[in-house]
């Protein structure tokens, strides 16, 4: 019999709803809020207004792409941390009420272990290549990055993590100095093509073993930055591009650099990359060509399974469903998890 489940994300400022049936995904809808653009980062509180003003007609939409009524539904999966406590507010809320209406099964779902399970999305035709375990996977998000083994569907060892800023943090920040809106990750990467990597260094930090470190990269941009607008005010606006491909270069180093002494410690060549981050050019094709030389197998997501969606939410609790892991009406979300 074929399970369906409805999945819902609320973590941060998107609104996500997706059906997900055996691992298929029927639908995946996004709501952005573009209301934080101008505030230069997420507003907590427009957030969770706003994924409260989303989640009825979003939900309606997703069930109506994916041609399935309520009673469809077997379960319902949602995101219960880690993110903001107002936005999970909203998610854990319907998906409750949604599961109460319906007496079905609750799941609740790690967001960070959902952008590794994206991996795991079917294609229509189910003939889309996924990992084989043991799986090393670089999650890079807004919030957090790690570098995770993944044993079996749902067991993960992280065996690397940020001691300070996220990968993600470092684009976004520098961006906000260089006066992009938030989030400026994307608009990095779309101008680091006009440029040359190599026409500014940054300061590499050393972190031992597989731990990252990005605060030092963002002093060092600011204070670059602030050393060369003395001697010309135009300077960011004269050196975009090559700016941005300089940084993003060496974010992409530094990433590929861990993961790559990751791989070859623990003997692991079955790699992945996940999260926002990952939708990045500079990072897809500086893995494609890691991933040539040292003979690894390669997984980047989809670019839609990349930033927040409501689809990986939908395969982690497919199989939770599977092992019969549900949670009781009792759980509560959690901003750290
Ligand atoms: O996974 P995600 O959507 O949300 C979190 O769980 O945090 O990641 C968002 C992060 C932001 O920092 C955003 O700037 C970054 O992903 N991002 C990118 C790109 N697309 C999104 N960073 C660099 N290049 C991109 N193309
Ligand atoms: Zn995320």
């Amino acid at each position: 019999m074929a399970v369906t489940i409805l999945a819902i994300e609320s973590s941060c400022d998107d609104t996500s709803v997706a059906v997900v049936r055996d691992g298929h995904v029927l639908s995946n809808l996004i709501a952005t809020q573009e209301i934080h653009m101008a505030y230069g980062g997420v507003v907590p509180e427009l957030a969770s207004r706003a994924h409260q003003a989303n989640i009825v007609p979003v939900t309606h939409q997703a069930m109506h792409k994916a041609g399935i009524k309520a009673e469809d539904v077997d379960a319902v999966a949602f995101t219960r941390g880690p993110g903001l406590l107002g936005s999970l507010l909203v998610g854990s809320s319907f998906a409750k009420g949604f599961a109460l209406a319906q007496d079905i099964p609750l799941i609740e779902v790690n967001h960070l272990q959902a952008h590794v399970m994206a991996h795991f999305i079917l294609d229509e035709n189910g003939k889309n290549r996924i990992p084989s375990f043991p799986f090393l996977c670089l999650l890079v998000s807004g919030g957090h990055t790690r570098i995770i083994v993944m044993k079996s569907y749902l067991e993960m060892e992280v065996i690397g993590n940020t001691i300070d800023d996220a990968a993600g943090e470092a684009f976004d920040k520098c961006g906000k100095v260089m006066g992009f809106p938030y989030p400026a990750g994307p608009l990095i990467d779309k101008m680091a093509s006009l440029g040359d990597k190599n026409a500014f260094s940054f300061a590499r930090p050393s972190v031992k073993g597989l731990d990252f470190s990005f605060s030092g990269l963002k002093t060092s941009f600011l204070y670059f930055l602030r050393d060369r607008i003395k001697e010309n005010p135009d300077f960011i606006e004269n050196n975009k591009a090559d700016l941005c491909a300089s940084l993003q270069n060496v974010i992409v180093s530094i990433l590929i650099g861990k993961l790559a002494k990751a791989s070859v410690q623990t003997g692991i060549r079955e790699i992945g990359i996940a999260g926002g981050v990952s939708a990045n050019s500079g990072l897809r094709i500086g893995m494609t060509e890691e991933a040539e030389n040292r003979r690894w197998n390669l997984f980047i997501p989809e670019f839609r399974y990349t930033t927040d969606n409501a689809a990986m939410i939908g395969i982690t609790g497919y199989y939770k469903f599977l092992r019969g892991e549900f949670s009781d009406h009792t759980v509560v979300p959690l901003a750290r998890f």
